[in-house]
């Protein structure tokens, strides 16, 4: 199996966080438009303490409106917007479950001796053993591609398209900050939160000199990252590993770049922290931490529809956490210097840091 994504995707088309983000973005060469995609407000109305959020917990709340409302209509929402735009979710996922390899590589992954935290138990993204189940796994890359698909929704460019340049800005942004602060090309990267490996292998392919670790806490997920780099270019530099990244286990000083793409929205505070703490041990003196998330200043984060702002936080425990958490903040606190956020697509925004020397 393993096709390859072009194949597969056809065409066209809680507890309130204890600091409260400061409004310090800067920008680096930004294209111009950029500066209308934010807004000055710090996060959105509908997460975090205010009234309107508090409403959308409260309807979260209510079990049989969440099971048999909120949550059926999250899932149709996300595989009908893939569907639409020749995405072939079911297809994809199908073949996935069906596929012995993958069972295989779950077992080559698996570290049994890898204990979950509590915030990582809870259902995600409508699945109720949130990251740690085959549907999940199997249905991660369609969802990746859907993603993508929504943070260019008025372009008439293709799933594959869309997440090429959603991972290009990603990466240009943090190629700019090795080079601004004299890093030297990596040599060693960790992808911590690779998920099925999307991430990964985007950030592979922009440092073809670098040996990646892509490092999940889902066997799952990780189960489809190896099975999916089979016989894909540069497979070899990419090793596939089960663990937490709050203790990755790896050397003090003994890596050149950390990237937690699309990861700390699905934490609590003191694990975002935890996980800071954990780069800024494992990263050599000068290496740099780079992030990518939900923006919260975000004008189309800001303004999403009442429906759509609702079913998003419906299947992302720890929304309101994340919305308020200064991230930048944490870095400096955690041993990082040259700390900065870029708005890198309408969506999203790129933090960077480099570990002081
Ligand atoms: C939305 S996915 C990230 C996707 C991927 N990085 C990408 O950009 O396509 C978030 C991933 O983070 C993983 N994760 C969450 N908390 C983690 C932790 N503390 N340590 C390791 N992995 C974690 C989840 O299992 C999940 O696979």
């Amino acid at each position: 199996m393993m096709m390859t994504a072009s194949a597969r995707v056809s065409r066209p088309v809680s507890r309130p966080a204890s600091r409260v983000a400061r409004p310090r973005v800067t920008a680096r060469a930004a294209p111009s438009s950029d500066s209308a995609l934010t807004t000055d407000k710090a996060k959105p109305d509908w997460a975090g303490d205010d009234f309107l959020s508090k409403v959308v917990d409260a309807a979260i709340g209510n079990e049989l409106l969440y099971e048999n409302v909120m949550k059926p209509m999250a899932r149709r929402t996300l595989i009908n917007t893939a569907e639409k735009n020749g995405v072939r979710w079911r297809d994809i996922a199908a073949e996935l479950e069906a596929d012995p390899a993958v069972k295989a590589a779950y077992d080559a992954v698996l570290n049994e001796d890898v204990a979950y935290p509590d915030y990582y138990l809870k259902p995600f993204h409508a699945y109720a053993e949130g990251n740690l189940c085959w549907l999940a796994a199997v249905e991660a890359e369609p969802a990746t591609y859907s993603m993508a698909l929504r943070v260019y929704p008025k372009e008439r460019i293709t799933a594959e398209e869309a997440q090429r340049r959603l991972r290009d800005s990603y990466t240009d942004a943090l190629r700019a900050h090795v080079e601004a602060h004299g890093a030297g090309e990596p040599e060693t990267i960790v992808d911590v939160g690779c998920s099925v490996g999307m991430s990964t292998r985007y950030i592979s392919e922009a440092f073809p000199n670098s040996q990646m670790i892509g490092l999940d806490l889902s066997p799952h997920m990780l189960a489809v990252a190896k099975r999916r780099d089979e016989g894909r270019p540069g497979a070899e530099r990419r090793r596939w590993v089960h663990g937490l990244g709050e203790a990755t286990g790896m050397a003090d000083a003994s890596v050149d770049v950390v990237s937690l793409a699309f990861v700390i929205h699905e934490c609590p505070e003191s694990a975002t922290r935890a996980l800071m703490t954990e780069a800024a041990r494992i990263l050599k003196p000068g290496g740099t931490f780079v992030m990518t998330d939900n923006n919260p200043k975000s004008a189309v984060i800001q303004n999403l529809p009442p429906a759509l702002f609702t079913l998003m936080k419906s299947t992302e425990p720890h929304s309101n956490e994340y919305y308020q958490v200064d991230v930048e903040g944490l870095l400096e606190e955690c041993g990082f210097e040259h700390v900065h956020s870029e708005q890198t697509d309408p969506r999203h925004r790129t933090v960077l840091g480099s570990k002081k020397k």
